[in-house]
């Protein structure tokens, strides 16, 4: 099996899922990886497990590296299934193993794994700053909680500046390749945005905790080494993905719109093309995204890299339509931040979709302009205002945070 070494003595030894298009509701079209890493110093960690399923992929991989039987640490930085749901089954198949991890990681190991001999374990608590010698190399653990999860940790390997940072800086992309700068940097920094905005958008304060602790820490970044996708080990690519993770956790944005908006009966979608114009009038870029052919994960990606987004609707039994109902509970859980934002939509006779929409955005906090609404089938005259209110979109959306 091929061997991926990530610096001296120091491998990815993770799985590829090729296949898996649905991330608890976050459509992955491009599949995944689950990374753990392994370091063969005089003593040997693996960190971070992989997904139910994946293990023998896993211990295949160790295998290559070394004898399976004589790893001594096992830390585990974070829970969720994706990494920790074959560590029973490894567990069973490793050596005697110390586990490190956070506390509140223990406290869910044990109500995830309850059946599958954790009890048994031996566990060690660490948290922030404690370390961990393993001769040459030795680990810092990082606790970093809400970032996505309770428990979540990274794991620092001091010498040679590795940073395994988890789901922090991850993206969902399976390859072959195992870094950054071997595969299309468009499509590493798309999947980034895109994992960035459906997983650590509510985060945004514990990103910037992060990045204040690493610095306060004094720890160089070298390599970032995240659970999923690929790894940036550049000294350029390390800067981009932070730079990143900086400007997206302040809700920086291009001034940019995306319409989002599902339609019955073409009317709501005649607005929408009017109020594309207007923007495009005023020279600003647009994009357009109808909910039942869209991703939810794309347009949670647009609203994170576009200053302003328009969700329209007509209106169904005096309220949206349900594509748009999903949407807006989706886009809520997200908590955005510092857009201007608005509803639109047709309605038949008692109205309600537009104004049900605008006031789910009022709830999120966002700057939201007054809804537009007309009755039916647009008039030429509508589709004119509808014109008139994309320019003011525009206009506000070029000196938005300026
Ligand atoms: Fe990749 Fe929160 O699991």
């Amino acid at each position: 099996m091929e061997r991926y070494p990530l610096k001296d003595d120091i491998w990815w030894v993770g799985a590829i899922d090729w296949n898996v298009r649905d991330f608890h509701g976050y459509e992955t079209s491009r599949g995944t990886t689950y990374n753990a890493y392994l370091i063969t110093d005089e003593k040997k960690a693996l960190v971070d497990g992989v997904r139910h399923g994946f293990g023998p992929e896993l211990l295949r991989r160790l295998r290559g590296c070394c004898d399976p039987g004589d790893i001594d640490y096992l830390v585990i930085n974070h829970v969720e299934m994706d990494h920790s749901g074959a560590i029973p089954w490894l567990v069973e198949r490793l050596g005697p193993v110390k586990i490190l991890c956070s506390k509140r990681a223990k406290d869910a190991l044990f109500l995830l794994y309850h059946g599958e001999g954790v009890a048994g374990w031996d566990i060690t608590v660490v948290g922030t700053g404690d370390e961990l010698s393993l001769g040459r190399y030795t680990l810092t653990f990082l606790e970093a909680p809400m970032l996505h999860w309770p428990d979540s940790m990274l794991t620092y390997v001091r010498e040679p500046k590795v940073l395994l940072a988890n789901d922090a800086f991850g993206q969902h992309l399976a390859t072959s390749k195992r870094f950054a700068d071997e595969v299309d940097p468009g499509v590493v920094m798309d999947e980034a945005a895109k994992y960035y905005a459906n997983i650590l958008m509510p985060f945004g304060a514990q990103v910037q905790k992060l990045v204040k602790q690493v610095g306060e820490l004094g720890l160089e970044l070298d390599t970032i080494a995240p659970s999923h996708g690929v790894i940036w080990r550049t000294s350029a690519d390390v800067a981009r993905i932070v730079d990143a993770y900086v400007a997206w956790s302040h809700f920086e944005a291009p001034a940019r719109v995306a319409l989002v908006f599902d339609t019955r009966w073409h009317s709501t979608e005649k607005m929408t093309r009017a109020i594309e114009d207007g923007i495009a009038q005023e020279g600003v870029e647009c994009s357009v995204f109808r909910l039942n052919r869209s991703a939810l994960a794309d347009v949670a990606r647009a609203v994170l890299d576009h200053r302003a987004f328009l969700v329209g609707s007509p209106t169904l039994n005096n309220g949206m339509l349900p594509t748009v109902g999903g949407f807006m509970t989706y886009l809520k859980g997200l908590r955005p931040k510092e857009r201007l934002a608005a509803a639109y939509g047709s309605y038949g006779w008692g109205g309600g979709g537009a104004k049900q929409i605008d006031a789910g955005l009022r709830e999120m906090g966002l700057t939201v302009m007054e809804p537009l609404e007309f009755k039916y089938v647009p008039t030429e005259d509508d589709l004119s205002a509808c014109v008139e209110y994309g320019r003011q979109v525009a206009r506000r959306v070029k000196v938005w945070g300026t």
